[in-house]
């Protein structure tokens, strides 16, 4: 581990010298780009981050206050695994790629650029978000998350500079000059150019976005091309904090809101009312669902047939590892109804993976019911179905409400704000958010965690201001 290297790596960086110089030269825009688009307004202060200082899931991570533009963004790959091997598809049991397949190599390129657009993308879209946070727990742990997409940033940038030559250090550039929400310069996925501007989007987007990220990187973390299955493997481990934020954050945010419920009007008592979690459930649900791709599609069939990106779990999951020859019965629509079409299994691996995603959010929702059900109120949160509010694959460009039966636009229009957050919802959950930064005092609309981070108690001073 290299980690007091201008680069920290553990991938001997020091020793090819092309590649040390190209990231050297990225490092000071990616730097210039921190600073412009990182969290405003709090770039000296002390934050008390765990940074990368090893691989594996063991005594990685180490915990002091840094200053974020001094964070240690690194490169960290899991360690190879001797005699590596194609895992699934056409080629499964050959060796493992240590090279880019030439005839896949604009697709993987794609899906590095498209996975690596979504790292600075976010921190884009929280970066405001400091100013108005409900504790210094929630503070540092917006900051933990933003540093760590950064990171990942850098994960996705080593893997085109050092696989993908000139076109791929074009690429890792233009990674810095897209902006989230820009109408001329816009992120890839319409995710992450959605604003993220209260907490309560911060949580759900942790919660249903950061989730999905999960999922990309679980299918890419076996993938033939070991180099971005070995970078995969270790943003996961980091990867888990984002959703815990979320996760928890949502289910405090949960609790907070029976307990006033018990007291009387919960907006009257300033706490977010029910309706409004819901809606911002519905709304990022809907949008992550998104980022699975279309329901039926060749190119999810081309890169598992070519061992590039496989299943959650393919390994520990299946024992059948080509998918060939296999059905799936989807859901579509034809002729204006809902009814079923058997397609090829390989084809239908968005989702395949899409289904495990949704699985694991009906997890969080059980959490957050459990909650409520343990302040007593009766009330109930859940999952829109997969259908609804969908703007891409098989269901984009019809409309449904949200038990996922087929309605009439106009329906639709008419009803969307029963589903949706209004103006009327965001200005009033911004009007919630003023910043609590005294250690120990959290926000009204909020119940402190369980538990402080790494034994440390809520109280401690998390961000020095
Ligand atoms: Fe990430
Ligand atoms: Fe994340």
């Amino acid at each position: 581990m290299n980690l007091y290297d201008r680069i920290p790596n553990n991938v001997n960086l020091s020793e090819d010298k092309k590649l040390q110089r190209a990231l050297e030269k990225w490092l000071p825009n990616y730097l210039d780009w921190w600073r412009e688009m990182g969290p405003e307004g709090f770039q000296e202060k002390d934050v008390w981050l765990r940074t990368a200082i090893d691989v594996g899931s063991e005594g990685w991570a180490h915990f002091d206050y840094v200053k974020m533009p001094e964070y240690r963004w690194g490169i960290f790959l899991e360690p190879p695994q001797p005699d590596a091997k194609v895992g699934f598809g056409d080629n499964l049991g050959k060796p493992a790629y240590q090279e880019v397949p030439g005839e896949f190599r604009n697709a993987l390129r794609r899906i590095i650029v498209t996975q690596g657009d979504t790292e600075p993308a976010s921190v884009e879209q929280q970066r405001q978000l400091g100013k108005t946070c409900p504790s210094l727990y929630d503070l540092r742990n917006l900051f933990q998350v933003n540093v760590e997409e950064g990171r990942h940033l850098w994960a996705m940038v080593y893997l085109l500079h050092g696989y993908f030559g000139r076109d791929g250090r074009d690429e890792a550039d233009e990674l810095l000059e897209r902006r989230s929400g820009n109408p001329d310069k816009p992120r890839i996925l319409e995710a992450f150019n959605q604003p993220c501007d209260d907490w309560l989007n911060f949580f759900a987007f942790t919660m249903f976005t950061d989730r999905d990220g999960k999922y990309q990187l679980s299918a890419l973390a076996e993938s033939g091309f070991e180099p971005l299955a070995r970078t995969c493997q270790f943003m996961l481990t980091e990867e888990a904090h984002h959703m815990f934020v979320g996760d928890t954050g949502l289910g405090r945010v949960a609790r907070r809101t029976a307990q006033l419920m018990k007291q009387g009007d919960v907006r009257e008592l300033g706490g977010i009312p029910l309706d409004i979690i819901q809606k911002y459930i519905n709304f990022w649900f809907s949008y992550s669902l998104d980022l699975f791709g279309g329901e039926i599609s060749s190119n999810s069939a081309d890169f598992f047939a070519a061992g590039l990106k496989g299943r959650y779990k393919e390994r520990d999951q299946y024992t059948e590892h080509t998918a060939a020859n296999q059905m799936f019965t989807m859901t579509v629509i034809e002729d204006s109804k809902l009814t079923t079409r058997e397609v090829p299994l390989r084809n239908a691996l968005n989702e395949v993976l899409r289904g495990e995603y949704v699985k694991d959010c009906e997890k969080g929702l059980a959490r957050w019911n459990k909650v409520l059900a343990d302040e007593g109120v009766s009330e109930r949160l859940y999952l829109p179905n997969p259908r609804f509010h969908r703007h891409v694959g098989e269901y984009a460009g019809h409309t449904f409400d949200i038990e996922g039966n087929l309605i009439s636009r106009e329906e639709f229009e008419r009803r969307k704000d029963e589903w949706l957050p209004t103006m009327d919802d965001r200005e009033y959950v911004r009007s919630l958010m003023h910043p609590v930064v005294e250690p120990g005092k959290i926000a009204n609309w909020i119940a402190p965690p369980a538990a402080g981070i790494k034994g440390k108690p809520f109280e401690f001073e998390y961000v020095r201001l």
